[in-house]
């Protein structure tokens, strides 16, 4: 198809795309309603201008393969037929990787000179990049660097870009976690026990925060505020005398210490941990607590754990109550694509097959006011966290209410 990039006109037949990072639902969804446009757009185009779209295999990493010796595990075309039920589940039917081409290393071996190299002998005339901030950042970059028509989606279960007040894969996360939540509900009332339960979202409690109101958590603890162990304990004993059970739903970037929190709290904090790290019925925490901190090709701290440490310090320093921890992990990024996630990827694939037909690369689509609203992906940054005032952060503890 004919359009115009940085004022000249150009032919765009072969699209590449690929999806990086965590898989989360919707990626599928994005990559249906982008073929589909493709599809219905080349029954009116004439032969030398047909569009394809071919799935890039395990996000930036299919880049760093040799495209002579290593083809088939660089690359598949596309159909309908690969996307028509895949767009109803979550993952990423091209794979995904956390490859960073701009690492110290990648930078080092000149990875993005030779990724862009391989794309020309791949005959791709343009990029689509599926990801959260580090993916589409990259994709910015290069585009910028080799002059080269990207775009890109904002994906991510945290729901933490900037530039979007959604991104798919945080409302599939929310219900996952809500039936979690729920699962475990029962066993708390029935044996009336205090549980524990950690959910994924990185340094944003969006997923935690929704979840656990939703779930009925009595308690939600989130990296955006202080989390002061003696109050904790205050709500849990409060919710247990009420009501005999309690659930506190933790978010895995939720933190015992911190530079902005007031002095006193970090000190009852470390406090009450270290009376836990000292007693040899937490040997396997202390193990633990001792292992360095694992980092990403980007340099993201490998976050879990923070439920383990909230789990303990209450068994060890209250009495009386039967205390179990539950870490969702992996398992509230998988399963079914729920509904808003499917349309919101549908949305998003057709909004960029528009933004190439306007020329508008080197974009991404972000959801303003439930409109699209294309957005420069050299501008892309993570980071959206709950803002204080947000509504939900007052309403977060049910046992408040009691
Ligand atoms: O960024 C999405 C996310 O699911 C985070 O919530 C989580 O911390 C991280 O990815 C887990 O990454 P991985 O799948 O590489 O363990």
């Amino acid at each position: 198809m004919k359009v115009q990039f940085q004022g000249k006109e150009v032919n765009i037949k072969k699209i590449g795309i690929l999806t990086g990072g965590g898989d989360c639902a919707g990626h599928n969804a994005v990559i249906y309603g982008l073929l589909r446009r493709i599809n219905q757009a080349n029954h009116t185009l004439p032969k030398e201008e047909q569009m394809e779209l071919w799935g890039l295999l395990e996000g930036w990493k299919s880049l760093t393969r040799n495209p002579e010796t290593e083809k088939d595990k660089i690359m598949v075309k596309l159909t309908t037929t690969d996307l028509k039920d895949s767009y109803k589940v979550s993952g990423t039917i091209i794979q995904s990787s956390r490859t960073n081409l701009f690492s110290k290393a990648n930078l080092e071996a000149k990875a993005p000179e030779k990724a862009m190299e391989n794309v020309k002998k791949l005959g791709l005339d343009c990029l689509v990049v599926l990801g959260g901030d580090d993916t589409l950042g990259a994709a910015g970059k290069l585009g910028k660097q080799f002059t080269f028509p990207m775009f890109g989606a904002p994906k991510t279960m945290d729901n933490d870009v900037f530039g979007t007040e959604r991104t798919y894969g945080f409302d599939s996360a929310v219900e996952e976690s809500v039936h979690f939540i729920e699962n475990i509900m029962t066993t708390v009332r029935s044996h009336k026990r205090c549980f524990v339960i950690e959910l994924m979202g990185r340094h944003a409690g969006w997923v935690a925060l929704y979840a656990g109101i939703a779930g009925g958590a009595d308690l939600v603890l989130l990296p955006e505020e202080v989390v002061d162990i003696r109050q904790v304990i205050k709500k849990v004993e409060k919710a247990m005398a009420f009501q005999g059970y309690c659930t506190i739903v933790v978010s895995e970037g939720a933190h015992l210490f911190s530079k902005s929190y007031p002095q006193d709290v970090n000190d009852s904090n470390k406090k009450l941990l270290d009376e836990v790290l000292a007693d040899s019925k937490y040997a396997l925490v202390k193990a633990r607590h001792s292992l360095p901190k694992k980092l990403d090709s980007f340099g993201n701290e490998q976050l879990g754990g923070i439920g383990e440490y909230i789990f303990s310090i209450l068994e060890k320093h209250t009495k009386g109550i039967e205390y179990r921890l539950q870490n969702c992990g992996h398992a509230i990024r998988g399963g079914r694509a729920h509904v808003s996630d499917r349309i919101l990827g549908l949305r998003f694939g057709d909004a960029i097959f528009d933004f190439m037909l306007d020329g508008k690369f080197g974009t991404y689509p972000g959801l303003e006011a439930n409109q699209i609203v294309p957005r420069d992906l050299l501008e892309v940054k993570g980071g959206a966290f709950i803002p204080e005032d947000n509504q939900l952060f007052k309403m977060k503890d049910a046992v408040d209410f009691y």
